[in-house]
């Protein structure tokens, strides 16, 4: 009861808009709002079975493996088993993992664990999460936690880090700003932690703040850019594209694959839609000093290597992505104007083309088909083609792609696919 009435008034003060709740489904209790949060911080996607199993506490009882560029590392069980999981932990020592990285016992997370975005939740959202967990079966789970090679291991090198690149602080609305545009803040910002992946990376694996949302390379993919950019980033999406990318794992324009898939399949798709167009609002929003975007040349029709690609296009490409590279909506992903195909990393391209790929599943648009591999029918030099064709084809224009370059992602595919 009195969680209701908790709740009721973060209702009112949402719709006042002095609370970053907006819009929340804040009319349920405590439990039901964390259940909602787990959603919109994905926790599952990183904590859940390794086995693939989500439903329930498998969604929470760890020891998926999260590759980092330092090394993979298992994610712990969180359901409130005593012994292998946070069953022992108070609402206090839930905030200060989520909001300093820091656990009971005073030991450091690592940033694998997004708490550089999590951070930014208030009390009240750690709390809702916390009891959420709570009402799920205690499961028996012990985890391996120390994986990371010498020198990353020693928990205590992540105060360094965290003095350089993490500043723990909850969100601040902006009084100048729609309630919407806060909301969407609010979760790109905090839970949502787009960042995570979509902001380039330092050696240490700290964001390059003067990048936010520039796009980077990640787990053998390349993490799009998300800002407002017009060729590589998604200046030219409309709000309600991009909360269709992120309802349906596609848009008349793209297809979510790799990691963006799975952030589609237990995070954005089960948004509310007044959620993913807060997110979308504040996407289109420029920041204010936003760098200028490099100018960019497409290599000329005779070039060589552009030749080569565009008979190799004809012969395999053409039939689904279409002479013109427009492809077809919602089926075949148009190429020429995309995003995804003029980043400044290659990597979503060419491990596109070597390994094939499957649509994300979102419970909202029906399955569409997938592209096949072509690595056992390209080799290195024809794949470098075929990838520099579409990238400076149709008016595109993005760096060449080199045939050690695709060797290299081939060998990646190898050890990790
Ligand atoms: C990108 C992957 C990822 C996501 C998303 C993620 N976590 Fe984690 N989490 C981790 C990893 C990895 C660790 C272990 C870090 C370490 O050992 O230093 C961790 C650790 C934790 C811990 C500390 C547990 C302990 O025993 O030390 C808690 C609590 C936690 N996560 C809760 C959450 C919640 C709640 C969410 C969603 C709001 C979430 N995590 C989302 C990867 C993730
Ligand atoms: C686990 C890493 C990860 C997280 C977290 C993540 N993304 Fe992505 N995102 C990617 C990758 C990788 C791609 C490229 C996917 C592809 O090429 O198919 C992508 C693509 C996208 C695209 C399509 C852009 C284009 O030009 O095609 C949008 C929009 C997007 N993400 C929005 C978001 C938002 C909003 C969030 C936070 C709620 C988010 N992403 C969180 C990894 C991530
Ligand atoms: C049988 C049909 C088919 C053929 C042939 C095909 N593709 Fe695809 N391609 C697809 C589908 C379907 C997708 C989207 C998969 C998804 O939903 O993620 C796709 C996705 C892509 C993407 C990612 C686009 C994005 O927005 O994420 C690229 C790049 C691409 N294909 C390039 C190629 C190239 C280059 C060739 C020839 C070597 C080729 N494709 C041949 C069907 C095909």
């Amino acid at each position: 009861m009195r969680a209701r009435l908790l709740a009721a008034a973060a209702g009112i003060a949402a719709l006042l808009g002095t609370t970053p709740l907006a819009a929340a489904p804040d009319n349920f209790d405590q439990a039901e709002r964390g259940r909602y949060l787990v959603i919109l911080g994905d926790c599952a996607a990183c904590h859940m079975n390794p086995n693939g199993s989500n439903t329930g506490s498998q969604g929470f009882v760890g020891g998926r493996r999260i590759e980092t560029p330092f090394g993979e590392i298992a994610t712990p069980n969180i359901t409130p088993d005593r012994e292998t999981g946070i069953g022992t932990w108070s609402a206090d020592d839930f905030y200060r993992a989520m909001h300093e990285g820091i656990r009971p016992n005073g030991a450091r997370l690592y940033p694998a664990f997004p708490y550089t975005y999590f951070t930014r939740m208030p009390r009240g959202d750690t709390d809702a999460i916390f009891a959420y967990l709570n009402t799920l079966d205690p499961v028996r789970n012990p985890v391996d936690r120390n994986t990371l090679p010498f020198p990353f291991n020693i928990r205590a090198s992540m105060l360094a880090w965290n003095a350089l690149f993490f500043e723990p602080g909850e969100f601040r609305p902006d009084p100048n700003r729609s309630p919407e545009w806060n909301r969407g803040a609010y979760i790109v910002e905090g839970p949502g932690h787009c960042g995570a992946c979509h902001t380039p990376k330092n050696l240490l694996g700290g964001d390059r703040a003067s990048q936010r949302l520039g796009g980077g390379p990640l787990q053998g993919w390349y993490a799009t850019n998300l800002t407002t950019e017009e060729r590589t980033g998604i200046g030219s999406w409309s709000v309600e594209e991009i909360a269709e990318y992120l309802k349906n794992g596609r848009n008349a324009r793209s297809a979510a694959s790799g990691p963006m898939a799975e952030v589609v399949e237990y995070s954005t798709a089960l948004m509310t839609d007044a959620d993913l167009r807060a997110i979308a609002v504040y996407l289109k929003e420029p920041p204010a000093q936003a760098p200028a975007p490099a100018a960019r040349t497409a290599l000329v029709a005779t070039d060589e290597r552009m030749r080569q690609g565009e008979a190799l296009y004809v012969d395999r490409c053409m039939a689904c992505h279409t002479r013109s590279g427009e492809g077809v909506p919602r089926m075949f992903p148009r190429l020429a104007g995309s995003q995804v195909v003029q980043q400044e990393g290659n990597e979503t391209v060419l491990r596109v083309v070597l390994q094939g790929v499957r649509a994300a599943y979102s419970p909202h648009a029906p399955t569409s088909p997938a592209m096949p591999a072509f690595g056992w029918r390209l080799d290195d030099e024809q794949t470098a083609a075929v990838t520099t064709y579409i990238r400076n084809a149709w008016g595109n224009a993005a760096p060449a792609v080199t045939a050690g370059e695709a060797a290299r992602m081939r060998e990646r595919l190898r050890d990790r696919p």
